[in-house]
């Protein structure tokens, strides 16, 4: 019976929700299990540059895997033809400015999974496996969309995010660091977790949220960047008109240096991703990448005031 009356709950806005179509799931990495597993494909190409919790479903399901290099505008260097019937492409909207990379993928390869782990915003491409993982973007502990053809027969369990909230609280309550630890907890307990619907908190959450606002926002501290650091960055977009970026990414020789000196300054600069140093050899580009890549801030959070404190912190 329902309850009526007593306490509140969490009390949040709703009627927002962006992927109102999709499959709603409580990670990325199980978005791609998903699709894995309804399609029954027998092996996976895989980007070097990915996140290695990206490999947690390829073991689970036993699959073979090749993994494939990208050239310094993303765009994989591979031969398409030898993807076979049960086989499949893996292809990353890296940091949410690929869309266009995707558009010219989707008409080479015969299978494809796109991942727009990074890219939110970016719609998925009628009739092509598209999933998303909502972390990246705001400020939820898990939660995944999946846009897919094939049903996956099977019952799933719904996600509790209960014990995954601390380091949300405590960021807007107190700081990052002092929660470093308890996100590190929360993201560890998303690993090796079964396909699971996703949680009632998180889709409440994602229900809220301002997304036009927030797009706006991260465009214009994209665009911010993009004005002074063009001609220095060693990557070159070509940002479609409703591309939403994750990050501002600033790729420069020996941008390791700045990046630990940008830390130094409380400025949080993320590195994507460690195994990608493990995974490659130093002399190829995603290592470079992996190591010199500025992921400079440009969510919904900041606004003039932390972009010129980033700015000056550059120069210096
Ligand atoms: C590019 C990319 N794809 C997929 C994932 C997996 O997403 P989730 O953590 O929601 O499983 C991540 C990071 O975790 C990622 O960086």
């Amino acid at each position: 019976m329902n309850e009526i009356g007593g306490f509140f709950g969490l009390e949040l806005s709703s009627g927002n929700e962006y992927h109102k179509g999709a499959i709603r799931l409580n990670t990325g990495r199980n978005a791609f299990e998903y699709i894995l597993k309804a399609k029954n494909y027998s092996k996976v190409y895989m980007p070097y540059f990915t996140c290695s919790v990206m490999l947690e479903p390829i073991h689970k399901l036993d699959l073979d895997i090749e993994f494939y290099h990208v050239d310094a505008e993303f765009y994989p260097k591979f031969n398409f033809d030898k993807v076979q019937d049960k086989e499949v492409f893996l292809y990353t909207n890296y940091f949410g400015i690929c869309d266009h990379l995707v558009e010219r993928v989707m008409k080479k390869v015969i299978n494809l999974i796109v991942d727009n782990s990074q890219a939110f915003y970016s719609k998925p491409i009628n009739g092509i496996d598209t999933f998303y993982s909502a972390r990246k973007f705001f400020g939820v502990p898990d939660g995944a969309y999946l846009y897919t053809e094939t049903l996956l027969d099977q019952e799933l369990e719904q996600d509790t995010s209960i014990n995954r909230f601390e380091h949300l609280i405590g960021r807007v309550e107190t700081n990052a660091k002092s929660y470093y630890s308890k996100f590190k907890e929360s993201d560890n307990s998303l690993k090796n977790q079964p396909i699971k619907t996703m949680s009632i908190i998180t889709q409440k959450i994602l229900d809220s949220l301002n997304y036009k606002k927030i797009a706006n926002v991260r465009r214009q501290n994209f665009e911010f960047f993009e004005n002074i650091l063009k001609e220095s960055n060693m990557l070159n977009f070509d940002l479609s008109k409703d591309s939403v970026p994750m990050i501002y990414p600033y790729f420069v020789d020996e941008g390791y240096r700045l990046k630990n000196k940008l830390i130094e300054e409380n400025i949080f600069v993320a590195t994507y991703w460690p195994n990608v140093l493990k995974w490659t050899t130093p002399d190829t580009f995603e290592f470079n990448l992996t190591q010199n890549l500025l992921s400079l801030p440009i969510d919904q959070r900041y606004d003039s005031t932390e972009l010129l404190q980033i700015k000056k912190n550059l120069k210096e």
